[in-house]
């Protein structure tokens, strides 16, 4: 899959976003090292904390499904009705759920505006230093 296909699904999928209470709408497509697409939006709730991300939304349908590897995610977000989109960043919960299970070297992080437009980080740039999972051996 390309990266601009792989934007093309998060944007497919911010089209399912809940978002009645931010108006932000958030779709973001998550790709596993054995070539699986899963998509995510972002799910609000009324008591506000129960709200989920697109990220995370996408992270746990995948692991539930017993996938664990990712090498890429797409990320597209911006105020519902927009007609372009600015890049939109992960927030701090989503990249810890990030440094969980994908490697911080490797594993992409693609902002987008569009399928043509969009930038590419390693987790490890936009969570510098994280505490993941090796933190625990030994
Ligand atoms: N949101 C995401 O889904 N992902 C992000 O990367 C940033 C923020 C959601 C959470 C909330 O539903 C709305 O956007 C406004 O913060």
């Amino acid at each position: 899959m390309t990266r601009s296909e792989l934007i093309s699904h998060a944007l497919q999928a911010r089209k399912q976003s809940y978002s009645p209470y931010s108006h932000f709408a958030v779709g973001a497509a998550l790709l596993s090292k054995d070539g699986r697409l899963y998509t995510g939006c972002n799910i609000e709730n009324a008591a506000y904390t129960p709200s989920n991300c697109a990220e995370r939304t996408a992270f746990f349908k995948a692991v539930s499904e017993g996938v664990r590897e990712f090498s890429a995610i797409a990320i597209v977000g911006g105020p519902e009705g927009a007609d372009t989109l600015a890049l939109c960043a992960p927030c701090g919960v989503c990249r810890q759920v990030m440094m969980e299970f994908c490697d911080p070297k490797t594993f992409e992080v693609i902002l987008a505006k569009d399928p043509q437009h969009y930038e590419i980080f390693t987790l490890e740039q936009i969570l510098p230093m994280g505490f993941g999972p090796k933190d625990l051996e030994k």
